[in-house]
């Protein structure tokens, strides 16, 4: 580039240490290569008919220039390794380094999932312990491993539900959820084919009792709740819930996704949960699988059981043993080709025997508390979106900023130039601007004392009525304000050469 770049006035488009980078694409010089590699005596070729025809289309770069093409890029990311990440509902904690330490012992790290189960026997206890863990921790009898994420999970307790149902003749139709539910609980819902009846909040920013039960009927199948809820609170008439769901003839299919919440002091079976899927790295610490591939196993009441999937660890008469067929007929099937994500298993399992069950009841402690100390101290300058104490999650709504003309969205952007990423904005929807912030337990008090004060200085900011600055932010960011809805609705996920771009034109 040898004009200035408008934005930047600079010749590179850099600014300071905001570097540009183009795409790895974009950086090819034809003939240029990190190795060089022999070539192939032609009486050697093995390929025969298969030989490549064309080029692989490779972009050619040395290796340093790889080096710091991915160096480069990886400093563009925010990590939780940075700062706090106060993404709420996701749960951006610490991964203690020993699980990854364990994860990378070659025993663990260098396994094949079809190596033969009298190879693999350490591998299956480690699912087995977790498995076990995980059905004490909850107060369920039977777990199912395999699912790819806590969608993937609601996926495999919905398929669960649905068979149990259709068992006794009736896949029923309708599943009551939530309007503050998680958006992936409505899709697993309508994805199998069940129609999704939204039930009201009530102005605790719980379920309404009375328009819950003034909903059920013999069509329902079930109901899919989230608890401690979307809002970052306990849903107090759970078990009056459950007790109204079974009565219809019903299943209860709770998200899990917030049991770090109550990890250690609340068993969801003894409130009346069918099916909850744990997300591993929201309660566990294993990394975030971003949809797969991760974890997120469904724990399972005794009702529903013998539909899980296949396959599951069982101890036979020579060890452990993977049962791979269904003799009784009642496995709804398969959610993956293997047993499931051994890398997360290994550190979940880590981080819950380096803790222990103690540990594990402090770790919720202390994102309680975290979660209340950042509620209670921003009280004063933001506008809480409900009276009363919060689980592991404060919510704010966007009153604070009324007449201000800055929006939650400009107050996020601020906050990237703060260096910290936003919270998370407008959900839950039935929160007006919504701000959801979870600190997690991790985080010291010096570090959420400093994070406190910039977003108790941005909000005295935008109420001293600078509304320019906000809707100009972020000014520090390689790129500003990208079209949102563009990229959601037509993402260029692949790059194209040129030429093909205006062939496809
Ligand atoms: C309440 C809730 N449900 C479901 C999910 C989906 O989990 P995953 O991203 O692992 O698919 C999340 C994700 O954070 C969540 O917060």
């Amino acid at each position: 580039m040898t004009t200035p770049n408008p934005l930047t006035n600079t010749i590179s488009g850099n600014r300071g240490l905001q570097i540009e980078e183009p795409l790895i694409f974009e950086m090819d010089a034809p003939g240029r290569s990190g190795v060089d590699l022999p070539a192939v005596p032609q009486h050697k070729e093995r390929l025969g008919g298969l030989k490549r025809k064309s080029e692989v289309g490779l972009p050619g770069l040395g290796e340093s220039q790889v080096v710091r093409h991915y160096t480069k890029l990886s400093q563009k990311n925010y990590a939780i390794d940075m700062s706090v990440y106060p993404l709420g509902s996701c749960t951006m904690k610490h991964n203690p380094r020993l699980n990854e330490k364990i994860a990378r012992l070659n025993g663990i790290a260098d396994l094949h999932p079809m190596q033969p189960v009298s190879t693999v026997q350490g591998a299956l206890e480690v699912i087995d312990t977790l498995a076990h863990w995980l059905k004490t921790l909850t107060g369920m009898p039977a777990v199912a491993m395999s699912p790819a994420a806590g969608a993937h999970g609601e996926l495999c307790g919905m398929l669960t539900i649905r068979a149990a149902h259709l068992a006794k003749g009736n896949a029923r139709k309708r599943i009551l959820v939530p309007e503050s539910a998680h958006g992936t609980n409505p899709a697993t819902a309508a994805s199998i084919g069940y129609e999704v009846d939204p039930v009201p909040a009530d102005d605790r920013g719980r379920v309404d009792l009375a328009a819950f039960k003034a909903k059920l009927g013999p069509d329902v199948a079930g109901t899919m709740i989230t608890n401690p809820n979307t809002c970052g609170l306990f849903e107090n008439d759970i078990i009056d819930i459950a007790d109204a769901v079974h009565g219809a003839g019903g299943y209860f299919y709770c998200d899990g996704a917030n049991f770090n919440a109550i990890v250690g002091r609340v068993r969801p079976g003894d409130l009346g949960v069918d099916a909850m899927h744990i997300n591993l790295h929201k309660t566990f610490s294993t990394p975030h699988g971003g949809g797969g591939p991760g974890a997120g196993p469904v724990v399972l009441s005794e009702a529903l059981a013998p539909y899980a999937p296949l396959p599951y660890v069982t101890h036979g008469k020579n060890g452990f043993d993977l049962v791979e067929q269904d003799d009784s007929g009642k496995a709804f099937g398969r959610l993956k080709g293997f047993h499931g994500q051994m890398g997360m298993f290994t550190r979940a399992l880590s981080y819950i025997l380096s803790h222990g069950a103690d540990g594990l009841r402090q770790v919720s402690g202390d994102a309680v508390l975290n979660a209340n100390y950042l509620q209670a101290s921003l009280r004063g300058d933001l506008s809480a979106a409900f009276p009363g104490t919060c689980m592991h999650e404060a919510l704010f709504n966007d009153d604070f900023l009324e007449g201000t003309n800055v929006t939650t969205l400009d107050f996020a952007k601020a906050m990237i130039d703060e260096g910290y990423h936003p919270m998370t904005m407008y959900f839950p929807l039935v929160v007006h601007g919504a701000l959801l912030m979870e600190p997690t337990e991790t985080e010291s008090k010096t570090d959420l004392d400093r994070y406190i004060e910039v977003v108790q200085g941005l909000a005295r900011r935008a109420k001293g009525g600078d509304a320019t600055y906000f809707q100009g932010a972020p000014y520090h960011t390689p790129r500003r304000r990208l079209d949102e809805t563009l990229a959601a609705r037509q993402p260029i996920l692949r790059w194209k050469p040129e030429q093909a771009k205006k062939a496809a034109e």
